[in-house]
């Protein structure tokens, strides 16, 4: 049965945590590992998610033998591996989309069934699929399933129509064995594409890439065992950041790249937010209400668009008006009924929010639609003066680890109780799968 988190709000944040390890560097580098033959991938500062140990279940699945324990994760791969996906996984987590580029590299043949729909916009592979495409490979849909297979990867000039994540990463994954140099132009930048790229590096593949946005790798025979480190996760370190503005306290998260998260800090200054930043900390002060901003989501190094539901939720209960327009994803703005049943007041407007900034928010049931969604309802239900039942926890789980252990030790009453069985509120699970 989920669960449901109650928070009685209104108290400041005060203390220190710690960022886990990022999901989004997490998932990739875990769907490198296939690329192995009879060698090990061993990665370290793992953050124990639902989504990390779906992609365990995945390469299980596939012949891998996973070993997870502490942060600690341990791959080895067999000779021999299977190269049909199974369904429920891929249905379960956009990600697993993933082990395509490497399976096809890695087997010359992959089946896997189209991921799911998505609360968050239609969320499509085309991209992968052309550029596997371009590099050689045969792709067929039957029954919604990719059915892809070549007798050898080539290499080439592929050039992106968008810079997106995953198609970044699933291509370069597959061209680390095509015949020849393998140029990929408009690239995404992310900082979890380039912990991939060193992964990838440290197994013996040959890639450059600066973070302009042009990825050039020369493939090679075979690659062997190496050793990963996972880089932070910017994106819960900010949801953090975000909750200690939102409720005027005073928190510290330690071990982050503050770099990696500088489209956040300078939004926060706008705002009128005092911080201080240290070269792996960043600690948010006792500032009063932010200032009304706006920004716009963009492909890294511009405003994340999973962070644009937990600073919404901030930026509710600042003075003045806010101005929010998502360009990545296509509606993703099912946070913003919930957080209106809290007393907040935004209006959408197509693809832009406009937040006029309320005094205070106030407690209500509401329901994590998704993984961001839920990290936003979360920071307004500690600002609000009352308490705040967040509905279908398992999006938040995907992603957040140990969140309400996190909360409590920085002063934060909450709790985690069973959800009743509630027609109603069942109804509205969503069907996302990520963030
Ligand atoms: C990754 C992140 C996710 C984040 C997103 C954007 C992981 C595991 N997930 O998701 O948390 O929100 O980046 O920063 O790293 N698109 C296409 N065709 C494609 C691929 C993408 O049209 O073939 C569109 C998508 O529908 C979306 C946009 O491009 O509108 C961005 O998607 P993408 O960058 O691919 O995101 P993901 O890799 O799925």
């Amino acid at each position: 049965m989920d669960s449901k988190m109650r928070i009685n709000g209104g108290k400041p944040l005060m203390g220190t945590v710690e960022a886990q390890g990022a999901k989004n560097a997490s998932l990739p580098v875990m769907a490198a590992a296939l690329l192995l033959k009879n060698s090990s991938l061993r990665i370290s500062r793992v953050p124990n998610l639902l989504d990390v140990n779906t992609m365990a279940d995945l390469l299980r699945s596939l012949g891998a033998r996973v070993l997870f324990s502490d942060h600690e994760m341990f791959i080895s791969i067999p000779d021999e591996i299977s190269w049909e996906t199974p369904s429920d996984l891929v249905r379960k987590m956009r990600a697993s989309s993933l082990v395509l580029g490497p399976l096809l590299a890695r087997c010359g043949r992959a089946i896997m069934p189209l991921p799911g729909g998505c609360s968050i916009g239609s969320r499509p592979i085309d991209l992968h699929l052309k550029g596997l495409t371009k590099m050689g490979a045969t792709i067929e849909l039957v029954h919604g399933a990719v059915h892809a297979h070549t007798k050898g990867l080539s290499g080439g000039r592929i050039y992106l129509d968008f810079p997106s994540v995953g198609a970044t990463e699933n291509l370069m994954m597959a061209a680390v064995f095509a015949k020849g140099e393998t140029v990929l132009e408009n690239t995404a930048r992310e900082p979890e594409i380039l912990n991939l790229v060193e992964t990838l590096r440290s197994m013996g593949a040959i890639i450059e890439a600066d973070g302009t946005g042009v990825i050039r790798i020369q493939g090679v025979d075979s690659l062997h065992s190496a050793e990963s480190r996972i880089i932070p996760d910017r994106i819960e370190a900010c949801t953090y950041i975000l909750a200690g503005a939102a409720t005027n306290g005073e928190v510290t998260v330690t071990g982050v790249i503050p770099n990696h998260i500088d489209s956040l800090l300078a939004k926060l200054e706008e705002a009128g937010a005092q911080m201080t930043v240290t070269h792996d900390e960043v600690t948010i002060h006792p500032s009063g209400r932010l200032k009304g901003v706006s920004l716009k989501t963009l492909p890294y190094p511009g405003f994340p668009t999973d962070l644009q539901p937990q600073i919404m939720a901030s930026l509710c209960i600042a003075q003045g008006t806010s101005v929010i327009q998502e360009s990545v994803f296509q509606s993703r703005f099912l946070h913003v009924s919930e957080l209106n049943k809290m007393g907040a007041k935004i209006d959408i407007q197509g693809n832009t929010a406009i937040v006029s900034g309320v005094d205070r928010l106030t407690g209500a049931d509401v329901v994590a639609t998704d993984l961001r969604a839920g990290a936003a309802l979360v920071i307004s239900g500690l600002a609000a003066g009352d308490s705040t039942y967040i509905y279908h926890l398992g999006h938040i789980r995907r992603g957040y680890e140990d969140m309400e252990e996190k909360l409590k030790s920085l002063g934060a009453d909450v709790e985690i109780l069973p959800a009743e069985i509630d027609g109603t509120r069942e109804s509205q699970s969503s069907v996302c799968r990520e963030s």
